[in-house]
């Protein structure tokens, strides 16, 4: 993107995954990376826009240029993008766990006699929807990933409508396509107006990309 394409824009971005306590020492995580999401905070920094990156438990480093908050659960991530906001462009890449135990153990499950544990689920609060039927305050554009192993472009089109989105970033992320934690991802942007399908390109060159059409979707 153009070097002052975003300045004096606010920018809130979502990346990694959360993980959901089950004990003090046990959690429910996913495969997520966080790489995709890191890659657009920080191409959105260097398009001069200010960027708070909400950020679950990840093994890259921080961008530069950008203020990272860190959360472990979906709650939290839920707190610090509210407090995050507002912003022109929110765009959330996290992959979020859909739900989380009940009720942590204040104490390690032990191994015995009841048998393994019975871990009661319930649904977390989703962070997107949330802020895209926001009626106040809702950032001028809001984007969804749509990580799926099957009918990737079906399953965003759905979500898309179900969420209140501006746009789906859909990928496949089937153990196949190496997506899920590796540097390279194929994409397809859904929106109102249609399927735009890109190349397989870096994690990086996506990012870069999306940025530029997000700075010129907002004029
Ligand atoms: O419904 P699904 O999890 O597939 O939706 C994916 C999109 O919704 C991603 O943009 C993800 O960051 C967001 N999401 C969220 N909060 C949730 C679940 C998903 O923000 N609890």
């Amino acid at each position: 993107p153009a070097p002052g394409l975003l300045t004096g824009k606010r920018v809130l971005v979502t990346s990694g995954p959360t993980h959901e306590p089950i004990d003090p020492v046990r959690v429910l995580a996913n495969r997520s990376s966080g790489r995709q999401g890191h890659a657009i905070a920080r191409a959105a920094a260097e398009a001069g826009a200010e960027v708070v990156l909400v950020s679950g438990p990840v093994s890259i480093p921080d961008p530069e240029g950008v203020r990272v908050v860190h959360v472990e659960t979906a709650r939290e991530m839920q707190a610090a993008v509210d407090a995050a906001l507002p912003a022109d462009i929110a765009v959330f890449a996290a992959a979020v766990a859909d739900w989380r135990v009940e009720a942590e153990s204040a104490s390690k499950v032990k191994k015995g006699e009841g048998g393994p544990p019975q871990l009661r689920l319930v649904e977390n609060p989703d962070i997107l929807a949330g802020v895209a039927r926001r009626v106040d305050g809702r950032p001028a554009l809001v984007i969804g990933f749509a990580a799926e192993t099957d009918d990737v472009l079906g399953n965003a089109r759905a979500k898309l409508a179900r969420k209140g989105c501006d746009l789906i970033i859909a990928n496949d992320v089937s153990p196949a396509s190496g997506v899920m934690g590796g540097d390279a991802n194929t994409v397809h942007l859904v929106s109102g107006s249609g399927v735009e399908t890109w190349d397989r390109m870096a994690k990086d060159e996506v990012a870069r990309r999306l940025v530029a059409r997000l700075g010129e979707m907002l004029r």
